[in-house]
C-alpha cells in the first residue's frame, strides 16, 4: 500500500465533465436527494469508514456524495475492469476528495490493486462498512483472513486465473502485516450487496456458518431488483449493443439466456426494437412465463445456429460454450450482461488453435473460428451495459442506491447477528414513493374502512412478506 497515494484514476482533466454530469443527474435521482435532505444533517454515518467495490460511474459518483453527506469516511474502487466512467472517477477524487481507485480498461492485476487499494487506509487499518457489487471485496477480505489462520490455503491449486492473482496478492501482504485481514474482519460492521450474484455468494456463506459479519441483501428490494435489473436492464442492454456494433435489431433473431429478472428486461428490450427473440432457461417457472409473454424457449443446442444475436443474463457459467460459437452464422453478436465474465466460454476463443482475434475498437472483437465462420464478441464477456455503455440510468439508479444507502444505515447501527438481511418492506415503499415524487401521479390513499377491510395499516406496508410482485 502506497500510503503517499491519494488516488489514481485515468485523467484528472475530466473533472469538469465529471462534476456537470453529476449535477445533471441530481433531477433524476430523487431517492438518493431525498436521504441527503433528511440524514445530512445528523449524518448517522459519521465515524464510519466505507469501503465501496462498485462500478464507477457517475451514479456512483452520486451515491458517494451522498453517503459523504451522510458523515462517512470513504474509499472505492470499480467492481468490473471495464465499468469505470473516467469522468466520474476523476469528480470523485478531485471535487469530492475521496480516494479512489479506478479507470476504464484495467488489467486483472490491476483490478485487484484497485480493490485492495480501496480496502485500505493510510494507517493500515480496513472499513467499518462495504458497499460490495458482485462481492470482489467481501471475497478478498474473507480470502485474506481464512488465510492469516490457515497460510496453506494460499498454495492450493485452482484453476481461477483470476482468484491466483487475489491469493498471490494476500500471500505477498501477510510477509509484512500478518493479522491485517483477520483485524479488518473482526472490525468490520458489515456489508450491503447489489447484485443477484454477489447475494449468492453471501448466502452460500451464511448457510455454511462462514459469515463472518452481518450483510444486507440490497439486490432483493423489491425497488431494486424489480427495477435495476428489469427496467435498468431493459435500456442499458440495447444501449451498449448499439454503442458497439450499431447492427439493426429490427428482425433479428436475438436468444437471450435466462429469463430472470434481467432476462425479462434484456427480452422485452429487443422485441420492442423488433427482434424475434427465444429463451433458453432451466426454471420451469420462468420458462412458463416466457412462453406467456410470446417467446419461443429452446435449449441453446438448437439457438446457436438460428441466432443473429446472443445474450447471457443468468448469473451462471458456461452457458454459450465453445461448441456453441462453431455453429453460430457469420458474424452473429455474443455478449453477456450477467455479473461475471463466466457466462460466455471465452477460454475456448483465448485458448484454441482454430481461434483468431480481430479487434475492431475497444471492448469489440471479431474471432475467426475453427468452422470458417467470425463471430462479434462484446465487451470480452463482460458486462455489456458498463463495458459497451455507461450502465443503468440514473433514475432507476437512484432507487437501486437508496436501498444502498439505508442498508449501510443499519448496519452502521450495529446489534445485528451474522445473517444476510434484507430491508423491511416499509422502507422498500419509502424509496418507492420517493421516487414518484418524479412524476405526475397521485396515489390513491386507504380510507380507514378500506383498511380495516384489507386487515393492513393505511400507511403501509401494502402487502405481505411473502408477496412476489
Ligand atoms: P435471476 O436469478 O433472477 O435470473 C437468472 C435466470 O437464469 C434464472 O431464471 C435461472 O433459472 C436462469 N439460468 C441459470 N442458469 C441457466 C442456464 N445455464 N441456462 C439458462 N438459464 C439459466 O438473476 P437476475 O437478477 O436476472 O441476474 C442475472 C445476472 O445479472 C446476475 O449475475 C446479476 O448479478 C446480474 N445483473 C447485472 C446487471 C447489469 O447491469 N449488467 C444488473 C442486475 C443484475
Amino acid at each position: 500500500i502506497d500510503k503517499k497515494l491519494k488516488f489514481k484514476i485515468a485523467d484528472e482533466n475530466l473533472k469538469d465533465f465529471g462534476v456537470k454530469e453529476m449535477k445533471l443527474a441530481e433531477r433524476e435521482m430523487p431517492g438518493l436527494m431525498a436521504v441527503q435532505q433528511r440524514y445530512g444533517k445528523d449524518k448517522p454515518l459519521s465515524g464510519m469508514k466505507i469501503t465501496g467495490s462498485l462500478h464507477m460511474t457517475i451514479q456512483t459518483a452520486m451515491l458517494i456524495q451522498t453517503l459523504q453527506k451522510l458523515g462517512a469516511d470513504i474509499r472505492w474502487a470499480s467492481c468490473n475492469i471495464h465499468s469505470t466512467q473516467d469522468h466520474a472517477a476523476a469528480a470523485v477524487a478531485l471535487e469530492l476528495d475521496v480516494p479512489v481507485f479506478a479507470w476504464k480498461g484495467e488489467t486483472l492485476q490491476e483490478y485487484w490493486w484497485c480493490t485492495e487499494q480501496a480496502l485500505t487506509w493510510p494507517d493500515g487499518s480496513g472499513p467499518d462498512l462495504i458497499v460490495d457489487d458482485g462481492g470482489d471485496a467481501t471475497m478478498m477480505l474473507i480470502t485474506g483472513a481464512n488465510a492469516e489462520k490457515d497460510p496453506s490455503i494460499l498454495d492450493k491449486p485452482t484453476d481461477n486465473q483470476e482468484f491466483k492473482i487475489v491469493l498471490e496478492r494476500i500471500k505477498r501482504g501477510l510477509e509484512s502485516s500478518p493479522a491485517r485481514w483477520t483485524k479488518i474482519q473482526d472490525n468490520l460492521k458489515g456489508v450491503s450487496e447489489e447484485t443477484t450474484t454477489g447475494v449468492h455468494r453471501l448466502y452460500k456463506l451464511a448457510e455454511s456458518g462462514k459469515l463472518p459479519f452481518p450483510a444486507v441483501n440490497v439486490n432483493d428490494s423489491v425497488t431494486k431488483s424489480k427495477f435495476d435489473n428489469l427496467y435498468g436492464c431493459r435500456e442499458s442492454l440495447a444501449d451498449g449493443i448499439k454503442r458497439a456494433t450499431d447492427v439493426m435489431v429490427s428482425g433479428k433473431t436475438v436468444v437471450v439466456c435466462g429469463y430472470g429478472d434481467v432476462g425479462k428486461g434484456c427480452a422485452q428490450s429487443m422485441r420492442g426494437l423488433g427482434a424475434r427473440v427465444l429463451i433458453t432457461e432451466v426454471d420451469p417457472i420462468c420458462a412458463l412465463q416466457a412462453v406467456m409473454e410470446g417467446y419461443q424457449v429452446v435449449t441453446m443446442e438448437e439457438a446457436a445456429s438460428k441466432g443473429d444475436i446472443f445474450i447471457t443474463a443468468t448469473g451462471c457459467c458456461d452457458v454459450i460454450t465453445g461448441e456453441h460459437m462453431e455453429q453460430m452464422k457469420e458474424e452473429a453478436i455474443i455478449c453477456n450482461i450477467g455479473h461475471f465474465d463466466s457466462e460466455i466460454e471465452m477460454s475456448y476463443l483465448e485458448n484454441s488453435k482454430d481461434c483468431a482475434k480481430i479487434n475492431i475498437k475497444p471492448q469489440v472483437d471479431l474471432w475467426k473460428l475453427k468452422s470458417g465462420r467470425t463471430i462479434i464478441v462484446l465487451a470480452e464477456g463482460r458486462l455489456v451495459n458498463l463495458g459497451c455503455a455507461t450502465g443503468h440510468p440514473s433514475f432507476v439508479m437512484s432507487s437501486s442506491f437508496t436501498n444502498q444507502c439505508l442498508a449501510q444505515m443499519m448496519l452502521a447501527k450495529g446489534g445485528l447477528e451474522h445473517k444476510v438481511y434484507t430491508l423491511p418492506k416499509k422502507l422498500d415503499e419509502e424509496v418507492a414513493r420517493l421516487h414518484l415524487t418524479r412524476f405526475d401521479t397521485k396515489l390513491t390513499k386507504l380510507t380507514d374502512k378500506q383498511a380495516q377491510y384489507l386487515g393492513i395499516s393505511v400507511e403501509g406496508p401494502y402487502k405481505p412478506e411473502h408477496y412476489r410482485y
